[in-house]
């Protein structure tokens, strides 16, 4: 517990919340359907707080994205409520699927974001899109929102992991 919320993995039990928040920020986030959260159930983790699911978030490994042998993570949907925001919970929950990664021994943790202030907040710094080419071209091909990658407002980031 850190100031009145805890962290933890997520359970099966939490998909239907994690999809609404995923929902209700659906300009920042890239949509995810219930079966898609309840297949990566075991990737999520949230914030509660007063015994409400009030923040999640979640990761992919990259195999295509550098060294497969040191792949990029992707840090995804991490979104809290709007009430418990700038109290430390966003933060929270990336450093808690860093520390889940870490032991993958992965080069990087890579995000695409239309919040890189919060980012590099947390010490991610911007690298060019063409940087994850791969990534665009089977994730962002797929969003409705623009019709070219390279036209979106989104901006990719990374931040190594200590001691690779
Ligand atoms: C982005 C988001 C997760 C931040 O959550 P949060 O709980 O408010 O973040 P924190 O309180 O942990 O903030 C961590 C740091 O980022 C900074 N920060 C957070 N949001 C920021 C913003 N919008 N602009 C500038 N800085 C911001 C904080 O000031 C803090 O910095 P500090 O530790 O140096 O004081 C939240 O605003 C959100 O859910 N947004 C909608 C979804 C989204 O855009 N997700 C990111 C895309 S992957």
């Amino acid at each position: 517990m850190s100031d009145g919320y805890t962290i933890r993995g997520a359970t099966l039990s939490d998909a239907e919340r994690i999809f609404a928040l995923i929902h209700l920020n659906r300009d920042q986030l890239v949509p995810r359907s219930m079966g898609n959260i309840i297949e990566n159930i075991d990737r999520f983790v949230i914030a509660e707080a007063d015994g409400e699911m009030v923040g999640c978030a979640t990761f992919q490994v990259h195999p295509e994205i550098g060294d497969p042998e040191a792949a990029a993570v992707e840090i995804q949907s991490v979104a809290d409520k709007g009430p418990v925001r700038r109290r430390g919970i966003g933060r929270a929950l990336v450093e808690a699927v860093a520390e889940r990664v870490a032991p993958f021994r992965p080069r990087e943790v890579l995000v695409l974001t239309f919040a890189p202030e919060f980012f590099r907040a947390l010490g991610f710094r911007e690298i060019p899109k063409t940087n994850v080419m791969h990534k665009l071209y089977t994730g962002c091909i797929n969003c409705t929102k623009h019709a070219n990658p390279f036209t979106c407002p989104e901006i990719a980031m990374v931040r190594e992991f200590a001691g690779k």
